[in-house]
């Protein structure tokens, strides 16, 4: 029994580390969970070993037949639909060469649909006075040499965050983003070689903490936004940077006594 017995959340790119962590909470606290993801073999081994509350459903995001039949499937078997946690995104980008197909393909995986999901979720969310919780990212608000794709994507998640809080308030829909900086993820796995520390001592210099998030930092924050202790919160969101966003180009090192060495 929990904080969100009978809720669900359907979360699309659910298959990840951070997508694991966030059904592996919301699990914990009593909630039906369909995790919604192309990657077929971890999504349907994390549904197996998260138990009967737990459910994988193929789904290519950019298909809207494909969002109609999660709808259709989340509703049926689980009976509502609570919760959408927008997880899925693509790092394709080749900055300032990328082709018009890849510009097309990195906002329509990482930004129009979660649109789409939500226009098709939208009624059984007004129903249940429900949440939805976009990704956003240190990058959304930063240039970082030889990206474009990425950065310009989740600038658009946090502008569309607030447009989607403002025309959804009338249906009792709460929407925010999460913004993390470095998280232990595939990503940081398969490019250090499964080397934890290694991440964590690249990252320390531009993060206040010292080190990248546990994908559990993340998941925390995105049941506290679906949870009722947030329910004045609406149109937001949450850096979860461990302090990435605070600092400036000086970092964290004092650079006045550089002066006088
Ligand atoms: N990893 C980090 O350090 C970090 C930092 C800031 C923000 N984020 C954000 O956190 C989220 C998760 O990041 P990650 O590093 O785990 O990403 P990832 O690329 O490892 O995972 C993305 C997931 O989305 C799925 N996916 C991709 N295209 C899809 C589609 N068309 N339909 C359905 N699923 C699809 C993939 O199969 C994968 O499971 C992303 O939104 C990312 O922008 C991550």
């Amino acid at each position: 029994m929990g904080e969100f017995n009978n809720k669900t959340a359907i979360i699309p790119g659910g298959a990840t580390k951070i997508g694991a962590a966030i059904a592996r909470a919301f699990i914990a606290q009593g909630a039906n969970v369909v995790i919604a993801d192309i990657d077929v073999t971890a999504g349907q081994n994390l549904a197996q070993e998260l138990g009967e509350n737990a459910f994988f459903l193929t789904t290519d995001i950019c298909q809207d037949d494909d969002i109609q039949t999660l709808v259709d499937f989340s509703t049926s078997k689980c009976g509502s639909i609570n919760f959408l946690v927008n997880v899925a995104s693509t790092y394709l980008d080749e900055g300032a060469e990328s082709t018009r197909a890849q510009w097309l393909d990195a906002l329509n995986i990482n930004v129009v649909s979660s649109v789409m999901l939500m226009q098709a979720a939208r009624s059984e969310l007004a129903k249940n006075q429900g949440a939805i919780v976009n990704f956003g990212s240190i990058s959304s608000r930063i240039a970082q040499t030889g990206r474009w794709l990425y950065p310009i994507s989740k600038a658009a998640i946090i502008q569309l965050t607030k447009s989607q809080a403002m025309d959804l308030a009338s249906d009792n829909i709460r929407v925010n983003a999460v913004s993390p900086g470095w998280t232990w993820s595939n990503i940081m796995d398969e490019l250090s070689g499964g080397d934890r520390k290694k991440t964590d001592q690249v990252a320390a210099p531009f993060h206040l903490q010292g080190r990248t998030a546990n994908p559990e930092e993340v998941a925390n924050t995105v049941l506290f936004l679906c949870s009722d202790k947030a329910s004045f919160i609406n149109g937001t969101d949450i850096r979860v940077d461990g302090g990435y966003s605070t600092m400036g180009p000086e970092g964290s090192e004092p650079a006045i006594p550089k002066l006088m060495a």
